[in-house]
């Protein structure tokens, strides 16, 4: 029955109206705070992402500790090591960075989740996500499958140190069957592997690029990220990245492909993480700065649409902003 019968504004009276019929909620618990853990002391600034800053292990212990005082499901690694090979060695290395933070974190906030982004681009020096190889056409390219057990004993790496989640960011093809492999040979059978699986080639990773100082120095990364005007093959990447035994599946960056978000959550039926990345931060930060809009209103309104797509996590450099706001 339309109007005058139905009148779509009697639910919108009231703020207890609201609150009963709102759809969607966002709360602390499904948030993760990035974390960039270098091998230096102290904090020091991301020019692009104010806010965010490099971490000592230290420092990315207390703020997990904040974390999880501020109810946030957990932090997501990325390491700065002072030292990169064509390898990207110190990725996988016993005491690389980022395996010397997730033991502290563990040792000290054990409940805390704790997630190890597993890529190679922070850790080789021309920062592409995998080894290079020359074709015979001449080209200089990543080479895919020599890249996969660099990634599956980086994924090993990280569970030995006590990483309750491995998230694959590369895109190499077949990288979640090599890791899922290399975790059960080791024992690491109930170790979860969350997949970066449609990571779009994207001008909105700047700003982290500084943070993490990995940007290529040739060449970009759309020969293995994927192209932003595609949806069916995100699709498809997912459902593959499924049947080589993903546990969570991931879209990024967020806003940009709520979309694809949707459809993945869809065809997957499988939980789904998005990333709101740093551009979409910086963004954020700097409109907000410029007084041009309300930074809470905006964040908030932010989270609970890429929920409302279908995202049951979210990696925000908001997070514990977001949640001291919503408690
Ligand atoms: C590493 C990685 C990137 C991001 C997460 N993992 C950068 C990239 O692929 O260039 C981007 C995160 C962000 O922009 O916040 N492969």
């Amino acid at each position: 029955m339309a109007f005058p019968v139905t009148r779509l504004r009697r639910l919108r009276a009231t703020p207890a109206l609201r609150a009963v019929v709102r759809e969607t909620a966002v709360t602390a618990g499904d948030l993760l705070l990035p974390l960039f853990v270098h091998e230096q002391d102290g904090r020091s600034p991301i020019g692009a992402m104010p806010g965010v800053d490099r971490l000592s292990v230290d420092e990315v212990v207390a703020e997990a500790r904040e974390c999880a005082r501020l109810g946030v499901a957990g932090v997501i690694l990325f390491g700065i090591p002072e030292q990169k090979d064509a390898e990207g060695s110190q990725a996988w290395a016993a005491d690389g960075i980022v395996q010397q933070a997730i033991r502290a974190i563990k040792q000290d906030v054990p409940e805390l989740l704790v997630v190890a982004d597993l890529c190679l681009c922070e850790y080789t020096d021309h920062g592409h996500c995998g080894i290079l190889c020359t074709t015979t056409a001449g080209i200089t390219t990543v080479d895919n499958d020599a890249s996969l057990p660099l990634l599956a004993r980086t994924a090993v790496a990280q569970a030995q140190a006590g990483a309750d989640v491995v998230a694959p960011s590369d895109m190499m093809d077949g990288r979640v069957g090599a890791i899922r492999a290399a975790l059960d040979e080791a024992g690491f059978t109930d170790t979860p592997i969350m997949s970066y699986s449609s990571k779009f080639a994207s001008a909105f990773y700047g700003p982290f690029r500084e943070a993490a100082d990995s940007t290529p120095s040739a060449g970009d990364r759309r020969g293995y990220q994927m192209d932003p005007a595609n949806g069916d093959e995100a699709v498809r990447e997912s459902l593959l990245d499924v049947e080589e035994g993903a546990d969570i599946l991931m879209v990024k960056p967020a806003l940009p492909y709520l979309d694809v978000i949707w459809r993945v959550k869809q065809a997957s039926r499988l939980p789904v993480c998005a990333y709101n990345v740093s551009g979409e931060y910086a963004m954020v930060k700097a409109a907000a700065a410029a007084g041009y809009i309300d930074e809470r209103a905006v964040v908030l309104e932010t989270l609970t649409a890429i929920r409302r797509a279908g995202a049951d996590i979210v990696i925000t450099y908001h997070a514990k902003d977001a949640a001291s706001w919503l408690q």
